[in-house]
């Protein structure tokens, strides 16, 4: 009997092995599939440089697919900085390093929260000169997308005045671990463009605004700081406002303010996520809020 049970058990291992690595065969030929389609990409923009007298070629979305979704609840694995002040901007911002003092001469003011394909980020960059901008995404692949569209972007417009040099992306989840990369009042501006909407009541807890990441989001804007939403769905609309309305540390502003603001009319059009509504002929709906003084005690 105990050597049925022992041959069972020596069974199941061997099985349990075999599975591993398969897993690991196929991961193994995913990268280096990867790599190879990295090299290629990258050759194209060697190819491509203004030395050689030709454009350089921008990235294109299809070597980049992934799918719709990352849950924001499970462990990606993802490096963070244990304080901000660990944390290495000079790698993404080169341009704004000073190799005499060692320090960053700008710092991140302003944070687009799930950047997706970064469109927003290069259309506020001409605008704000004195600022970096950070896009925090969660998904391996846009990420990637983003930081090749960014390096193209900076060799494209070396000689230019705007060179693209203060757009950087960051691959993070904005939910977990937000204050590690910021100080308090870093920013003075935080965008929430098209957020995942989870539709399913038992997935609310999933959407990018809640009471508990309002809280973090108030710690790194400073006051007078600007909250941006926007969305094409009604409901989540309604639980952003609603929920930014209850918070105490943040007050709405009016259709008056929106119409005034650049920023208001920059985050309308320039989404990837935007312009697919707009082909789809949707809705947009928008919610600004002011980052207001703590209260006295
Ligand atoms: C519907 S897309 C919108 C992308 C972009 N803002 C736009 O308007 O085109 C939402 C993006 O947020 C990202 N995302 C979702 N949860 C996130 C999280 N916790 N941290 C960072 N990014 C997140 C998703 O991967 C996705 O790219």
């Amino acid at each position: 009997m105990s050597d049925v049970v022992e041959n069972t058990k020596e069974q199941q291992l061997l099985e349990l092995k075999d599975a591993a690595s398969k897993r690991l065969a196929y991961r193994n030929e995913q990268d280096t599939k990867r790599k190879a389609l990295k090299h290629a990409r990258f050759e194209e923009m060697r190819e491509a440089t203004p030395e050689s007298g030709a454009e350089v070629e921008l990235p294109r979305k299809r070597f980049y697919r992934q799918r719709a979704h990352s849950n924001p609840f499970s462990d990606h694995k993802l490096d963070y900085p244990k304080t901000p002040e660990d944390m290495n901007w000079k790698k993404l911002y080169p341009g704004f390093y000073d190799e005499k003092t060692g320090k960053m001469t700008q710092n991140v003011e302003i944070a687009d929260i799930g950047c997706g394909f970064g469109g927003l980020m290069v259309d506020l960059a001409p605008h704000f000169p004195e600022s970096n901008i950070l896009g925090m995404e969660i998904r391996v692949q846009v990420t990637q997308y983003v930081e090749d569209r960014i390096t193209a972007l900076r060799r494209k417009h070396a000689e230019d005045a705007c060179n693209f040099q203060n757009i950087a992306v960051l691959r993070g989840n904005a939910m977990k671990f937000l204050p590690n990369f910021f100080q308090k009042a870093q920013l003075k501006k935080m965008f929430f463009c098209f957020p995942d909407p989870h539709f399913k009541q038992r997935k609310h807890k999933a959407r990018i605004i809640t009471n508990t990441l309002l809280s973090e989001y108030a710690y790194v804007l400073r006051e007078g700081g600007i909250v941006y939403t926007i969305t094409d769905v009604f409901d989540l609309h309604q639980w952003m406002a609603k929920h930014l309305e209850e918070h105490p540390l943040f007050e709405r502003l009016d259709k008056a303010w929106e119409e005034q603001d650049e920023c208001v009319k920059i985050m309308y059009n320039a989404t990837e996520e935007g312009q697919k509504v707009d082909r789809n002929q949707g809705s947009k709906f928008i919610a600004c809020f002011r980052r207001i003084p703590n209260p006295e005690l």
